[in-house]
């Protein structure tokens, strides 16, 4: 088996498989304390040696059966961490199995942790802690097999301020007083289903809920839940949808938690727990797929898990591909295809920005010696979309296509999987269809860099409206401009808004005469979707608006989503005009940014000392 280029565990040779978590979060000391024991099956004979993955956590202790086990840390890799060498004080036959205990505690600079004084919080009177494990910061909280080709179950016990709630990504099995300090109270969790431990997640603060459908409580400080009821109140509806589309949801609860506006990401499909952005909640429910989105991860990503990382589309392009069957189910098929189209929209513009030679958007990119989090981009999204969807226009049609899709979950429901045990499986199940599939360029899709080599047809109705007004933008001359108005976007929906700027952006930067009469007419700096506001701030950077560099400050500051921070600061920091400026927020907000943010924008704004 090939190992896994991000991490140090060896899986072939011993496997943990459940995990009793018990700690203390200390946030005075910013620091998670205590013992980690994993039962663990000898996969080979003569089994001496477990190697733990860690990233800047200390190990006071490690036992194996309740016996003292000598352990020691290898060299540090830059990105990889440092490697838990831990010799068995026994022998482990093949198939033996023995509790691996190990003490330790994570760094207040943990990179799967962000740590909030009060004042930081909206609430002002309580701290919070929340984790962010994906891709490969599992090993900064305490010492694991750090790779997605091993699943594990979990129990947890957390202690914290008993004024303080605990979540993870498991079902919630009570709380009792910490019998070792009458100050805090121990929250009990377990996770039956065997996950990769990326999907251990934990947040910690002063949280409320509110139920919003029958197996969904959303979860934020106070004063969001309610915002955050309303924006959500389809996920009950999208639920259902899934389920009727992929098989049935295995994970009982399904809950939502909204983090403060630094989470770097849209959202996370922590089990029972999917972490979001504040940034989804528009008022109007538009950015929902991104529900949908995190929902589909319950079949794709988290059943049926890519082993490593290099295999990162299986997850993403499957999760996409249903996100976007959700949506058609909901709001129709033209809808599926307009958000299609959005996503090949999307995969060019990343090339454009990561360069058509590029291995890193190959749909397979080699990850020796590459970190994940530099390699992320929309590429295994967008890529491992289209491939897909050209797949379903081949092989006879969405319906037709589902009944593969539904059938590979089944296949590989609680395993780690590789690109070629889903192209063996899509040949199985498409017996018939080895001749379609045979002219499939499989060489090209999966390890040429640039846009793919086949494109897949799209309905073009919700769209043509967006490209006819960008169209109207790019060639207008000064003369033209009082030819635009408001009434130019009355029957545009806020998804149209942002493909109509999204497109603009592929071109090259319009004249600053243009922007600023798009602000006369359609007043963009009044938005405040997210989305919206990301590309327009874009757009003025990009044709050099100097009113527009304190707004896209604010934005790239005032939340921490990295689809957002990092372009803003790099848009800033390639307008001469601001790239002073740009270093110097930076270097002012970096220490309350979150750290795994503040390392990639550190990166792109050239300051890593
Ligand atoms: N699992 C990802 C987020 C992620 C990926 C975190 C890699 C860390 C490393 C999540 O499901 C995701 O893809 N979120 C997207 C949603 C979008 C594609 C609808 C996001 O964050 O924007
Ligand atoms: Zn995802």
């Amino acid at each position: 088996m090939a190992a896994d280029p991000s991490s140090f565990s060896s899986p072939s040779c011993c496997r943990t498989y459940h995990l009793y978590l018990r700690c203390r979060v200390d946030f005075g000391a910013r620091a998670l304390r205590g013992t980690a024991a994993f039962t663990t099956r000898a996969e080979r004979e003569a089994l001496r040696r477990l190697v733990l993955d860690t990233r800047e956590v200390q190990v006071f202790k490690v036992t194996v059966n309740g016996q003292d086990a000598e352990f020691g840390f290898g060299e540090k890799h830059s990105f990889k961490g440092t490697p838990l060498e831990i010799t068995l004080p026994f022998e482990l036959r093949r198939g033996q199995e023995a509790i691996v205990e190990v003490s330790f505690e994570s760094s207040p600079k943990s990179s799967a942790l962000q740590w909030f004084s009060p004042e930081q919080t909206s609430g002002k009177q309580h701290p919070l802690l929340f984790s962010q494990c994906q891709a490969a910061h599992c090993r900064a909280i305490f010492p694991c097999q750090d790779t997605p080709a091993v699943k594990l179950t979990y129990c947890a016990e957390i202690s914290v301020p008993k004024e303080l709630v605990a979540l993870m990504s498991a079902n919630r099995e009570g709380e009792l007083p910490d019998p070792e300090d009458s100050s805090r109270k121990i929250y009990q969790f377990s996770q039956n289903v065997p996950i990769p431990c990326y999907l251990i997640a934990l947040v910690v603060g002063a949280l409320e809920s509110r139920k919003i459908g029958p197996r969904t409580l959303v979860w934020a400080e106070k004063d969001l839940v309610d915002k955050s009821a309303y924006e959500f109140a389809e996920t009950e509806a999208m639920l259902k949808t899934a389920e009727d589309l992929a098989g049935p949801y295995v994970w009982g609860q399904y809950d939502l938690l909204v983090l403060p506006p630094t989470f770097p990401y849209g959202g996370m499909e922590n089990p029972c727990l999917t972490f979001v952005t504040p940034t989804l909640l528009a008022g109007d429910r538009s950015l929902s797929n991104v529900i949908a989105h995190e929902i589909s991860h319950s079949w794709t990503g988290n059943l049926v898990t890519n082993k490593n990382w290099q295999h990162f589309w299986l997850n993403e392009g499957h999760t996409v591909y249903l996100e976007r069957r959700i949506q058609g189910r909901l709001f129709g098929e033209q809808f599926r295809h307009f958000q299609a189209l959005g996503g090949w929209r999307e995969l060019q513009h990343s090339i454009n920005t990561l360069g058509d030679k590029n291995p890193l958007t190959n749909l397979i990119p080699n990850l020796n010696e590459v970190d994940p989090d530099d390699a992320f981009s929309s590429v295994p999204y967008e890529k491992g979309f289209a491939l897909l969807f050209h797949l379903e226009q081949l092989l006879g049609g969405p319906d037709v296509f589902m009944g593969f899709l539904k059938a590979y979950i089944q296949q590989f429901a609680y395993k780690s999987i590789a690109t070629e045990d889903w192209k063996d499986f899509l040949y199985s199940y498409f017996k018939d269809q080895v001749d379609v599939l045979d002219k499939v360029d499989w060489n090209s899709w999966f390890y040429a860099p640039g846009m793919p080599p086949a494109k897949p047809t799209y309905d073009m109705t919700l769209a043509n409206a967006c490209v006819a007004l960008c169209e109207r933008w790019v060639k207008a001359k000064e003369s033209d401009l009082d030819s635009f108005s408001s009434e130019d976007l009355k029957e545009m929906s806020s998804h149209q808004l942002i493909e109509f700027m999204a497109l603009l952006l592929l071109e090259p930067p319009l004249p600053l005469s243009h922007v600023q009469r798009m602000q006369q007419v359609y007043n963009f700096n009044a938005i405040n979707n997210s989305e919206i506001r990301l590309r327009w701030l874009r757009l003025c950077l990009r044709s050099k608006w100097e009113e527009a560099v304190p707004l896209a400050l604010k934005m790239a500051t005032e939340q921490g989503r990295m689809k957002f921070t990092r372009p803003l600061f790099r848009d800033l920091y390639n307008f001469d005009k601001s790239r002073d400026l740009a270093v110097k927020t930076y270097l002012e907000h970096r220490a309350s940014m979150h750290p795994v943010t503040s390392m990639l924008v550190g990166k792109d704004l050239n300051q890593n000392q």
